[in-house]
């Protein structure tokens, strides 16, 4: 007898592509931290949906916003103007460096917006943008070809051009790769999908300063780091380096699609009408989810408490490290995106691991074959930490 995992599993793999290596499990449930299976087993969700689920599954909130807004007015395009994604901008302005937004469904295509803003904004013969290797930033052509993982550009070359590749935090090589055609640098503060890798506050404000030098715009991707993975709305706050143009998706919408690109008023001028667009970006209904996950977001303690329970969290996972030597190297990340290093030999059992925390009902992905990555819903609290904690300290010693 089949159970409903294995049902859904069997009509699933006969109709889908088979570019996703999933999970044997069929969710059905989501409340708070725990999702539930077809066959009714709980897990703690300690992935989020990948770093999108900021504040939890079905957060009463962003709820009510979704089935208000789906009984007013679902989409109208963006040859109109609409009351939900006018307040999320303004949130988004409120909060941030910027002056202007442009709406995108998705991280990959508020990047793509991010490199043709900033091609058009420097005028032509200027278009190259140089990332960092080991970034990721997303699967659209001119993404891919900005990140820095050639395991991603493999059989789909020739890739875009107009993108080089910088080695992680190394100022001077980058500098030598500056031509005449650069128009900016792209990273991420902390790279998540290549596990976790936080790059120096020197570093970056090397950056800032080689852009004013040579002047390159400054993006910075914080489609994963944003809408407070890492204890502030974005991260750049905490690095005292502002970009000139920044994206955000994941959290944005606590899991409707939505993602955004942010710049000044002088930058954004570049795009006139008719220059770019996008059918859905910006829709009623996930408009009005990301602004009640915001108003959620940004209400009074929220982000202290993130640190706070992130640096629990921290330490929590440090303990782990000199217990188990053999397995794990050290912990590294920011407010509420973490990663245990693994040793050579943990590597190797880095599928492995994640497996055994799912058959104990925890849900955390092995990040770019070196680490296991936690980014929980933002409200997870200390308790459910302690419960994951103790599910690895056995799963480790077995
Ligand atoms: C830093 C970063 N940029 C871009 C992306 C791509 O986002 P999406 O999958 O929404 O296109 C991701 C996704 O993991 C990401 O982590």
């Amino acid at each position: 007898m089949s159970t409903e995992n294995e049902k859904l599993k069997e009509r699933a793999d006969a109709v889908f592509i088979g570019n996703y290596s999933r999970n044997p499990v069929a969710l059905v449930k989501g409340e708070g931290c725990r999702l539930f299976d077809a066959d009714g087993r709980e897990y703690l969700d300690f992935l989020s949906g990948i770093a999108v689920c900021a504040l939890g599954h079905c957060h009463p909130a962003v709820t009510e916003a979704i089935g208000r807004q789906a009984k007013e007015l679902v989409h109208v395009s963006n040859l109109f103007y609409t009351g939900p994604q006018t307040e999320l901008a303004e949130l988004l302005v409120a909060n941030s460096f910027a002056d202007k937004v442009f709406f995108a469904n998705s991280g990959a295509e508020a990047n793509e917006a991010a490199i043709k803003l900033a091609r058009i904004a420097s005028g032509q013969g200027r278009y190259e943008v140089i990332s960092l290797e080991g970034s990721f930033h997303g699967r659209t052509l001119a993404a891919v070809a900005a990140t820095g993982q050639i395991k991603f550009h493999q059989g789909f070359e020739p890739m875009p051009e107009g993108f080089s590749h910088a080695p992680f935090g190394d100022l001077n090589v980058l500098d030598n790769l500056i031509t005449d055609s650069t128009c900016a640098i792209m990273c991420e503060p902390i790279q998540g999908e290549s596990g976790v890798r936080p790059l120096a506050v020197e570093y970056l404000q090397g950056l800032r300063k080689l852009c004013q030098e040579h002047g390159l715009l400054l993006i910075f991707d914080e489609v994963q780091t944003g809408m407070g993975r890492t204890g502030t709305l974005f991260a750049y706050e905490q690095l005292a380096v502002t970009p000139d143009i920044m994206t955000t998706a994941k959290a944005l919408g606590n899991g409707m699609p939505i993602g955004a690109m942010l710049t000044t008023k002088d930058i954004a001028a570049a795009l006139v009408p008719g220059s770019h667009a996008s059918t859905f970006g910006g829709n009623p209904v996930t408009s009005a989810a990301a602004v009640a996950t915001m108003k959620v977001m940004l209400e009074d303690g929220f982000f202290a408490g993130v640190r706070d329970r992130g640096i629990y969290f921290r330490d929590e996972l440090q303990k782990l490290v000199p217990q188990f030597p053999k397995l794990l190297r050290e912990v590294r990340g920011l407010g509420m995106i973490w990663a245990l290093v693994l040793t050579e030999e943990g590597v190797k059992l880095g599928p492995e691991l994640v497996n055994k925390m799912l058959e104990k009902g925890y849900l955390i992905n092995f990040a770019g074959n070196v680490a296991l990555r936690f980014v929980p819903p933002l409200i997870v609290t200390t308790e459910e930490i302690d419960r994951l904690v103790a599910a690895l300290t056995q799963v480790f010693a077995e």
